[in-house]
């Protein structure tokens, strides 16, 4: 097993990628803690995965959320191996409409959170901890009629803390990498696209189709390989990448 006897933390580990993410991570032997804001779903989350699974329901985007998250992990009697900043919201929205709200909700999750949850995590990390941030193709590449201002700029931000981040933990052996993943079937995917008029949704079924060069959008379980190679000790020498996972889409 390649994470075994490992310590996980996974936000945003009670749908979607994050818990595809973390059953993949207790099938190669960690103990996982997942967050989320419902309850529910952590509880579904839990019985789903069995195993070494804690949760906490925080919200992230606030400073109590990200401060409960960190007086849990000072209870916890070992070090932190893997941090996965996966909680993150996409408001695509046209530029001209963005609100305030918008902004500092998307910056509050994607962001700050990312921050401020690895600065203050940082004296609970093992000393060759693996931080992964789950970032997305639109910090590089738009799609036609799905507008991305505020969801592109955030997870540009967290590319490039990403990168910032690797050299500056680097020397104390802590790597930092993203992923950044094409559509994914999620709970997420399906909020945005279900608002869309008819026209749109079939104009936009017609376009992935023909722009995924492997011929299908992601399921949440297509990054979960990437996902333990970073975590384990085959990436002790990756750190500070951007990493596509998105069935060719970004290579056109
Ligand atoms: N799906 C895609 O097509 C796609 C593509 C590229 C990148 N991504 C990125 O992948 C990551 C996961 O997305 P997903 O599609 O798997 O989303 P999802 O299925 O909607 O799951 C989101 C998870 O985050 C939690 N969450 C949301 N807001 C939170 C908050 N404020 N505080 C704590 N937890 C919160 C949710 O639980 P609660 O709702 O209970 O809080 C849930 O567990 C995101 O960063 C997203 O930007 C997604």
């Amino acid at each position: 097993m390649r994470l075994h006897n490992k310590r996980a933390l996974i936000t945003g580990g009670s749908d979607g990628i994050g818990l595809a993410i973390a059953e993949a991570f207790l099938r190669e032997g960690a103990d996982a803690l997942i967050v989320g804001r419902d309850t529910n779903k952590l509880d579904a989350a839990r019985k789903h995965l069995g195993g070494n699974v804690e949760t906490l329901s925080a919200d992230l985007a606030t400073s109590a959320g990200i401060a409960a998250v960190v007086e849990q992990e000072k209870k916890s009697a070992r070090p932190l191996d893997i941090l996965v900043n996966n909680a993150g919201v996409a408001f695509l929205v046209p530029f001209e409409t963005v609100s305030e709200e918008q902004f500092q909700q998307s910056f509050a999750l994607n962001v700050t959170a990312v921050f401020f949850l690895t600065q203050r995590l940082l004296p609970y990390l093992a000393a060759s901890a693996s931080v992964i941030n789950i970032s997305s193709y639109f910090a590089n590449k738009m799609i036609p009629n799905r507008p991305s201002s505020l969801y592109s700029l955030s997870k540009g931000a967290l590319n490039s803390l990403t990168k910032s981040l690797a050299f500056e933990l680097g020397p104390r052996g802590i790597r930092v990498n993203a992923i950044a993943p094409g559509t994914v079937d999620t709970a997420m995917r399906r909020k945005t696209v279900d608002n869309l008029p008819a026209e749109a949704k079939a104009e936009l079924k017609a376009y992935v189709e023909r722009s995924y060069p492997l011929g299908r959008i992601g399921r949440p379980d297509d990054l979960a390989g990437i996902a333990v190679y970073l975590a384990s000790e085959e990436a002790a020498w990756t750190s500070g990448g951007v990493f596509a996972i998105d069935g060719g889409y970004t290579a056109g």
